[in-house]
C-alpha cells in the first residue's frame, strides 16, 4: 500500500495532538537514543529533538514515500530517517525512548512484539505508543459495509481489512506488565472539528481508505469514493462551524525499572 504524506499531513494539528499528549506522559528526563517507529512524514519525529536535546533520534518507516518526505526534517548527527519494517528493524544500541504513534495498528501481531521492544530499552527507558480505537465509528463501519457489499467485495478483496490488529486497552496493559514494564494506559475521546468540504472523507483518505483505493483502478476509485462520501455526509453533517468527527484513541507508556 502506498502512503501519501501530503494527504496525511492535511490535518496535522489534530493528528499531532495525541503525539504530544503521549510524550507528556513519558517519564524519561534525559535520553541518548530515541526511536520513532512508523514515523511517517517526520515533522512530529523532529519534535523529539526538543524534548530530548542530547538525544540522537532515528525515525523508521516502511514507506519509501514517507521516508523521502521525512528526509527534509533530517538533522545531521541528530536526526535520521531509515526505511524499515516494524517487526524487522532492530536498533544497533540500547534505546532510551521508543515511540510508535498511530502506527502499530497497521502491524498484525504487534502485541506480541511489545516484549521485544521492551528488551531494547535501557534500564529507566520507556516505550510509548498510541493507536486509534474508533473502528466501530461510522467512518469505519460505512467503509466496511461498502467494501464488503455485493457490488464491491469481489473487486476489493479482503486485503483492505486492517482494523483487526487493534487490541483492547487492558490487553496492552497486560502485555506491558508481562514484559517487565510499569504500565500507564489510558484512552481519550477527541471531538475534532474539521474545516472544509467532505472533511471526514479527506481525513480517511490519508489513512483507512488507502488500502481500499489501492485495490481499485481509477474509475473504481472514483465510483467508490462518491458512494462513500455520500454516506459520510449523512453520518457527519457539515455544520456552520465545521464537521464534528469523534475519535477515541488508546495510549500506552511502559517504563523499564
Ligand atoms: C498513520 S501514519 C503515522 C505517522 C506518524 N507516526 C504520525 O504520528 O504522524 C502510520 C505510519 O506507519 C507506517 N507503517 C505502517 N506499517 C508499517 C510497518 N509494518 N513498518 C513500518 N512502518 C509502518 C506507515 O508507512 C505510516 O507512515
Amino acid at each position: 500500500m502506498r502512503w501519501d504524506p501530503g494527504q496525511y499531513e492535511r490535518y496535522s494539528d489534530e493528528r499531532g495532538r495525541p503525539f504530544r499528549e503521549l510524550l507528556a506522559r513519558v517519564p524519561v528526563a534525559d535520553a541518548q537514543v530515541v526511536v520513532d517507529l512508523g514515523c511517517g512524514p517526520g515533522a512530529l519525529t523532529r519534535e523529539l529533538l526538543d524534548r530530548w536535546p542530547s538525544a540522537r533520534v532515528v525515525g523508521v518507516d516502511s514507506s519509501a514515500d514517507m521516508v523521502a518526505a521525512a528526509a527534509e526534517h533530517a538533522v545531521p548527527g541528530r536526526l535520521e530517517f531509515v526505511q524499515g519494517g516494524i517487526g524487522d528493524w532492530r536498533p544497533a544500541e540500547p534505546v532510551d525512548v521508543l515511540v510508535a504513534n498511530a502506527a502499530l495498528h497497521w502491524v498484525p501481531g504487534h502485541v506480541e512484539m511489545l516484549a521485544d521492544f521492551a528488551s531494547w530499552l535501557r534500564p529507566g527507558g520507556a516505550l510509548a505508543f498510541q493507536v486509534p480505537d474508533n473502528f466501530d465509528e461510522p467512518s469505519h463501519t460505512l467503509l466496511r459495509d461498502l467494501r464488503t457489499s455485493a457490488q464491491w467485495r469481489d473487486r476489493i478483496g479482503p486485503a483492505a481489512d486492517r482494523s483487526a490488529s487493534v487490541e483492547r486497552p487492558e490487553r496492552y496493559l497486560d502485555a506491558l506488565v508481562a514484559a517487565g514494564l510499569s504500565a500507564d494506559v489510558w484512552q481519550t475521546s477527541y471531538l475534532h472539528v474539521l474545516a472544509g468540504e467532505d472533511a471526514v472523507l479527506e481525513w480517511v483518505k490519508g489513512t483507512a481508505l488507502r488500502p481500499v483505493l489501492s485495490a481499485l483502478d481509477a474509475s473504481g476509485q472514483e465510483a467508490f469514493v462518491a458512494e462513500y462520501a455520500a454516506a459520510l455526509r449523512v453520518a457527519y453533517p457539515r455544520q456552520e462551524f465545521g464537521t464534528v468527527f469523534p475519535f477515541r484513541r488508546t495510549f500506552a507508556v511502559g517504563r523499564r525499572p
